[in-house]
C-alpha cells in the first residue's frame, strides 16, 4: 500500500463486562464498558473484486469477493472480517474488493471481546469505504452474526454493543430485551485492573453453548419466556427442577438483581457495594454457573489482597480468560504489580469510547 490517498481507517474496542454474566442471550441486563485497547483495521478499496487482508500477527490471505466463503487451516483468523463481508453484503451493503491490515491491542481469548472487536473495527471500516451507515444495533446484529458465523458459538449481543457504544468514563448498561442502551457514570475515583490468567477461554469447545441450552432448559421448566422473567421467589417456591439447571438459573437471576442493585448503588456513590456485587457475583459463577477455574480463583483471591480493590470477578465467558477488579485510582498501579508478579498479564482501565472510522 503506498500513498494515504484513499486510505480509510477504523478501530473498535475491547470490552469488560462488569457484571450480568451470560444475561445477555437470557434477555436480561449487563453493565459493561469499552477499554482503551483497540484493533485497528485500515487500507484501501481494491479493483477486480480481490480482497486482501494482512494481519501483523498471521499470514495473509488473499481471496475473491464473488463467492466469498469461510477459509480453512491457518487462514482461519480472517473468518471475522470475512464473516462481517458476507453479512453486510446479505443486508445489501455494496461491498467492492479491498486491502485491509489488522493490528490488534486487545488480548486473544481473554474473555476481552476481541473477537467482537476485529468483527466491529472491520464492519465500521467497510461502511466508510461503501459511504454506508447502518444503525448501531443493526450493525451490532450484523456483527454477531458474522462471530457466529466464524466461530460457531452463538454469543449474545454484549461484546459488540460495548464496542460500538463504549463512552469515555462511562459504563454502559444494555437491556438486552428492549435494547436500550444507557451509559452509567464511571466514580471519578476508581479504575479497572485488568489480570489475564493466561488460560485461553474454551468457549468454542461447546461449554458456552451448553450454558446457553441449560439456560434456556431452566426457563423452560420454570414456565417463562426467559430467565430473565424469572426472580428469586419463583427459584425458591418449591418448583421441580434438576440440580443444575436450578442453578444455572440462580446465577442469571442473580446477575440480573445485581446489575440492578449496582446502578441504584452507584446513584448514591456507593463505591463499595459495587465491589461487594462483583465478589458475589464470582461466588455465583463459581457455585452456580461453574464458570470459573481454579487459575482464576487464584487471581480473585490475590486481587481482593491488593490495597485498593473493592472486588473483583472473572469477566466474560468464563472458563478460563480474564478477571477484573475495581480498585481506588490512587492505589491501583501497585495492585496492577502485585498481580502481574503472580504471573499474570495485567493492565490498568477506565472505561473508554467505543468504535471510529474515518478517512
Ligand atoms: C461472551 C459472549 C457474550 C456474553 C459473555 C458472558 O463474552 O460473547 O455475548 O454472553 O460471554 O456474559
Amino acid at each position: 500500500m503506498t500513498g494515504s490517498q484513499g486510505l480509510f481507517w477504523a478501530e473498535a474496542p475491547g470490552r469488560v463486562e462488569i457484571l450480568g454474566n451470560h444475561t445477555d442471550y437470557n434477555e436480561g441486563v449487563v453493565l459493561g464498558a469499552a477499554i482503551d485497547r483497540v484493533v485497528h483495521v485500515r487500507g484501501i478499496a481494491q479493483a477486480h473484486g480481490r480482497i486482501s487482508l494482512r494481519s501483523t500477527s498471521y499470514s495473509p490471505v488473499e481471496t475473491a469477493l464473488s463467492g466469498v466463503r469461510l477459509q480453512e487451516g491457518n487462514a482461519r483468523w480472517a473468518n471475522y472480517p470475512l464473516g462481517v463481508v458476507i453479512e453486510l453484503l446479505s443486508t445489501g451493503v455494496p461491498i467492492s474488493g479491498f486491502w485491509a491490515e489488522i493490528e490488534s491491542e486487545v488480548p486473544a481469548a481473554a474473555g476481552l471481546g476481541s473477537s467482537a472487536a476485529l468483527s466491529v473495527a472491520t464492519a465500521f471500516f467497510l461502511l466508510k469505504l461503501a459511504r454506508r451507515e447502518l444503525p448501531p444495533l443493526e450493525l451490532a446484529r450484523v456483527c454477531q452474526r458474522a462471530e457466529h458465523r466464524s466461530a460457531g458459538v452463538h454469543s449474545g449481543l454484549l461484546d459488540q454493543v460495548m464496542s460500538i457504544f463504549g463512552q469515555t468514563n462511562h459504563m454502559v448498561l444494555f437491556d438486552c430485551r428492549s435494547e436500550e442502551v444507557r451509559p452509567v457514570a464511571f466514580p471519578a475515583d476508581l479504575a479497572f485492573i485488568i489480570a489475564d490468567s493466561g488460560i485461553k477461554r474454551e468457549l468454542a469447545a461447546g461449554k458456552y453453548n451448553q450454558r446457553r441450552a441449560e439456560t434456556h432448559a431452566a426457563a423452560q421448566a420454570l414456565g417463562v419466556r426467559a430467565l430473565r422473567d424469572a426472580s428469586s421467589a419463583i427459584l425458591n417456591a418449591d418448583v421441580d427442577l434438576a440440580p443444575t439447571l436450578r442453578r444455572r438459573a440462580a446465577h442469571i437471576i442473580g446477575e440480573n438483581e445485581r446489575v440492578w442493585r449496582a446502578c441504584q448503588l452507584l446513584e448514591r456513590g456507593d463505591a463499595g457495594g459495587l465491589g461487594e456485587l462483583l465478589n458475589e457475583s464470582h461466588e455465583s459463577s463459581r457455585t452456580n454457573f461453574q464458570n470459573s477455574t481454579s487459575e482464576l480463583d487464584e487471581l480473585i483471591d490475590l486481587a481482593r489482597k491488593q490495597p485498593g480493590v473493592l472486588g473483583a470477578r472473572l469477566t466474560g465467558g468464563g472458563f478460563g480468560g480474564a478477571i477484573i477488579a475495581l480498585c481506588e485510582t490512587a492505589s491501583a498501579a501497585e495492585a496492577a504489580h502485585n498481580l502481574a508478579h503472580g504471573g499474570a498479564q495485567t493492565f490498568v482501565c477506565r472505561p473508554a469510547g467505543g468504535a471510529l472510522a474515518r478517512n
